[in-house]
């Protein structure tokens, strides 16, 4: 895919396909305008009908063969008040939708060129890159017939006043990159669980530092896990015959020596919850249950396209949670890496015993700091819904920097509280804590698990388990928290 950014009149831009937006109640101004005059009044004739109103979402495609475009895209934007980067990025989906979907080889969007409260044009450029990714991700099918065709878009170019072209340029590099990270992390994520296995994801951690310079691979296989003393992830993977990995990949974009930005991610192939086995409706989206893992490979790959100045290492604990004659049983007493013993109450709640254990691995590599990403409860979902992730963090300053990066890359969390009172909630009679308590706050006794293992580390949690993913007729993964996290990333390097 090939990206430039356009200064001058769209009058005189050549392209297969123009995309410009018009307010609810506006008239045509600017590019819109530009291109109406350029094609004999086809837009202007449009409204004046009453066949186009400029609600938000909805589009129209013209021919405009006399004009400098093809086509033209006119995309809805919906009342000017209160237009901000939310209803950009819906107006950006629905015009590179519908670009996406014509036989244009090249598109340029005007939707960047107008004001679009709390943005500039480093973001517009960025969100218009990341909408096309998204425009042309095909979900990996595996049908004997009728593959859905790809887009022939080829390039696309994102027009900005001239004076921001060197700031609209650098957006669609990270735009691009973030674009990258995403499809990964989906193409990942939407994958059945027979296929992404722990051993696919390792295979998957070379491929990347095969195709980029700054990264590097490091697999770890059960036998090291057990020299490691990982008693808490080995007890999870104890059930399946599929063997478990430790994934390590790291971007080496900052000084040699420089304390690397640790990211964690749940790489649970197949979350069936074990002897305390989940209910049938809806246990197919337990594929997903390794989109945090999916998410740090993503966030490396973004990582290593845009040439981050930072050092980064992406942990990986892969394994399936299945019931068997080896499994772990509720009441079960298994000794963590890092020492402490936990009462495993509920073997469903296996997101956090490969978790600590990855924590713990992460003190190796002398961290500045630590961001773990899961999809952990069922009690986030609740909390949230499925629009917001939740950050917990032992670092107030650390959560408030992950919530500004979700704010900036329209992907965002909110900071949830961890108090002693949720911490009481997990104490045990035979260890030292257990695994999973009463339902209530789960998320946040969760996140209490997780903190025990992150003492004196600059630690922050995502619970992305309403986020990660659809259900229903749009199943399939979101590709979040990528732009969440490279927006955090970008920002500390
Ligand atoms: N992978 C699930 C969490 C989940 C639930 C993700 C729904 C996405 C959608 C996790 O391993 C789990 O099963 N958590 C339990 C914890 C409980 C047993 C303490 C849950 O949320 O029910
Ligand atoms: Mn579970
Ligand atoms: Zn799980």
């Amino acid at each position: 895919m090939r990206s430039y950014v356009v200064t001058g009149s769209a009058a005189r831009q050549k392209t297969d396909c123009a995309i410009v937006g018009l307010h609810e109640g506006a008239s045509l101004e600017g590019a819109a305008a530009q291109l109406d005059a350029a094609c004999g009044g086809r837009l202007a004739r449009l409204l004046q009908r009453g066949d186009f109103r400029g609600r938000a979402g909805e589009t129209a495609v013209l021919d405009a063969d006399r004009g400098p475009a093809q086509r033209i895209v006119l995309v809805g934007l919906g009342r000017q008040a209160g237009y901000d980067r939310k209803r950009y990025k819906k107006a950006l989906a629905a015009g590179f939708g519908a670009a996406a979907r014509t036989a244009a080889r090249d598109a340029v969007s005007y939707l960047s060129l107008d004001a679009v409260a709390g943005t500039d044009a480093y973001y517009r450029a960025r969100l218009a890159a990341e909408a096309v990714g998204h425009a042309l991700y095909r979900v990996p099918v595996i049908r004997s017939k009728r593959e859905k065709p790809a887009s022939p878009l080829r390039s696309f170019g994102v027009a900005v006043a001239r004076d921001q072209k060197a700031l609209a340029q650098k957006g669609l590099a990270h735009g691009v990159g973030i674009a990258a990270g995403t499809a990964l992390t989906r193409d990942l994520a939407n994958l059945p669980a027979n296929v992404c296995t722990p051993g696919y994801l390792a295979a998957q951690a070379r491929e990347m530092a095969k195709a980029h310079r700054s990264v590097r691979a490091q697999v770890l296989d059960e036998r090291d896990l057990k020299r490691l003393k990982m008693g808490a992830f080995l007890s999870v993977t104890a059930g399946t015959d599929e063997p478990a990995r430790l994934i390590v990949l790291r971007h080496d974009g900052g000084r040699k020596g420089d304390a690397p930005i640790v990211l964690v991610g749940k790489g649970v192939t197949f979350d069936s919850g074990g002897i305390s086995l989940k209910q049938p409706p809806g246990m197919d989206e337990m594929k997903f249950d390794m989109t945090g893992a999916a998410s740090v490979f993503g966030a490396i790959k973004a990582a290593a396209e845009i040439g981050l100045e930072r050092n980064l290492v992406a942990i990986v604990p892969a394994c399936e949670n299945m019931p068997g004659g080896r499994a772990t049983k509720p009441g079960d007493i298994v000794t963590s890496m890092s020492g402490q013993t936990i009462e495993v109450i509920n073997t469903d709640a296996e997101g956090r015993l490969i978790l600590c254990d990855a924590i713990t691995y992460a003190r190796r590599f002398k961290p500045a700091l630590v961001v773990d990403v899961a999809t952990l409860t069922g009690a986030c979902v609740v909390a949230l819904g499925a629009h917001l992730s939740a950050v917990m963090s032992n670092d107030d300053d650390l959560a408030a920097e992950l919530e500004e990066a979700g704010r900036r890359a329209e992907d965002r969390c909110w900071h949830m509280p961890m108090a002693e009172e949720y911490h009481d909630m997990l104490k045990s009679n035979f260890a030292d804590f257990m695994n999973a308590c009463s339902r209530e706050g789960g998320a946040i006794t969760a996140a209490c698990f997780l903190a025990k293992f992150a003492d004196g580390l600059r630690w922050a949690h995502l619970d992305i388990a309403g986020t990660a993913y659809l259900g229903g007729a749009q199943k399939g993964s979101t590709g979040r928290p990528v732009p969440l996290l490279v927006d955090f990333l970008l920002h500390q390097a």
